[in-house]
């Protein structure tokens, strides 16, 4: 009988390229445990956009997985995270959501600790007692153009590579001057590979988003990630345009398919992702030089995609939850001194994407009842249009086959 360990290593290297995962990649508990422990508990994870912090002291709670994480605004306005587990006996600090605070007190017995972690009061704790060797422990947090990471390992993987390389394309963005218009928050019954898989291609577009298809083509030379490195010249032209005019706009891709940005343009005339076509918000947030210069699209595997458009911008994050429960939350950035009713009508500025994902949380419902099915059998993808799906699913088991797991959590 293969051990454990065989048995995810077989499916490993049972994988037919060009096809889809075997269903256990979907369902299975120990390989959702499995996720979590080689990719989330170890990579760059997107929180969320850093104005979702307005002042010192603003604090948001994050789970993922086993995690319980407290993101915070410090007393210097720097942003910092923690694990939300006090040293005292280990109660969380932070029992809701988010909040603002002056400092953490924890519920149970009161320690408190200051904005940095530093334990600051612990009554009775007797004279021999050593504050400093008690502060809340710490995440990993890098802030890049406004977007903060957090990373749950001990020792994290490099950022500087992705942060140098989307800096200059975030810029023309100004994120250090958007507001949060709009944030909304969906479960969706599928496993979060599937919530990626559908993200990275349009094959599914035509079909399922009618409101989404008045602005945002399907060509998937547009929406891939061009194997051969070659794009048609009207999108050649467009880079071009938009490069010259001081807005870096080209495709690149790290050399392990983790993350990629690329300006890339939405169908003629239009401007950004509303229901005609036209900017949402008459205050643009950023500085790129055209009304048409479409989207500059950005993923970062495993939490987050993201669309920063001429007028407002939009970040995706992705929460597995379970083997077929998966968080997105979507927040729509505007730039802070634009008033709602004055310079955008909310509706009008989320239309388009609260209904893209309610289509995309029942297309990847759908996926994962069908692959429910005794009968499942991984399909072959479209070399046109699922070029970005096998990107994607190339990552996933590169990342999977090089994790070295512990042999329980390598099941299936
Ligand atoms: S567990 Fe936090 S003060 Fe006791
Ligand atoms: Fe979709």
């Amino acid at each position: 009988m293969a051990s454990q360990h065989d048995t995810l290593s077989e499916l490993l290297s049972r994988h037919e390229a060009g096809y889809a995962l075997q269903q256990p990649f979907y369902t299975s508990p120990e390989i959702f445990e499995a996720d979590m422990e080689a990719i989330f508990y170890r990579e760059w994870l997107f929180a969320f956009p850093a104005c979702t912090l307005e002042k010192s002291g603003s604090f948001q709670r994050l789970r993922v997985g086993a995690y319980d994480v407290i993101v915070l605004r410090d007393g210097q306005g720097n942003i910092r995270a923690f694990h939300n587990s006090c040293r005292h006996r280990g109660s969380v600090v932070c029992n809701v959501a988010q909040g603002r605070v002056a400092k953490l007190t924890c519920p149970y017995h009161q320690w408190t600790y200051d904005l940095d972690g530093r334990l600051i009061w612990a009554r009775d704790m007797g004279e021999n007692f050593d504050t400093s060797k008690h502060g809340l422990k710490t995440v990993h947090c890098r802030v890049v153009s406004g977007l903060v990471y957090i990373c749950l390992a001990k020792v994290a993987p490099d950022f500087d590579e992705f942060a140098n390389m989307v800096t200059p394309y975030l810029g023309v963005h100004d994120l250090s001057n958007a507001k949060v218009a709009f944030q909304s928050t969906i479960i969706e019954n599928g496993n979060w590979k599937l919530v990626w898989e559908n993200n990275r291609e349009c094959y599914h577009c035509a079909g399922n988003h009618p409101d989404l298809c008045r602005t945002y083509p399907e060509d998937p030379s547009i929406t891939g990630v061009s194997p051969d490195g070659t794009f048609p010249e009207k999108v050649e032209r467009h880079f071009n345009r938009l490069e010259a005019a001081g807005a870096p706009s080209r495709f690149r891709i790290d050399a392990n398919g983790q993350y990629r940005v690329a300006r890339m343009p939405l169908l003629d005339g239009a401007e950004s992702y509303t229901v005609s076509g036209k900017i949402a918000v008459q205050k643009r947030l950023g500085q790129v030089p055209f009304l048409d210069a479409g989207t500059l699209l950005m993923f970062h595997y495993p939490t987050t995609w993201n669309h920063f458009l001429t007028d407002h911008s939009i970040t995706f994050r992705v929460t597995p939850l379970s083997p077929t429960e998966t968080e997105v939350q979507t927040t729509w950035l505007v730039n802070k001194d634009a008033v709602e009713g004055v310079d955008y009508d909310l509706k009008n500025l989320t239309t388009v994407w609260e209904h893209t994902n309610d289509e995309d949380r029942r297309v990847v419902e759908d996926n994962q009842q069908g692959i429910n099915s005794p009968v499942y059998e991984p399909g072959p993808y479209s070399a046109k249009h699922e070029d970005g799906v096998m990107q994607f699913v190339d990552w996933y088991l590169a990342r999977m086959r090089s994790a070295h797991l512990p042999a329980t959590l390598a099941a299936e």
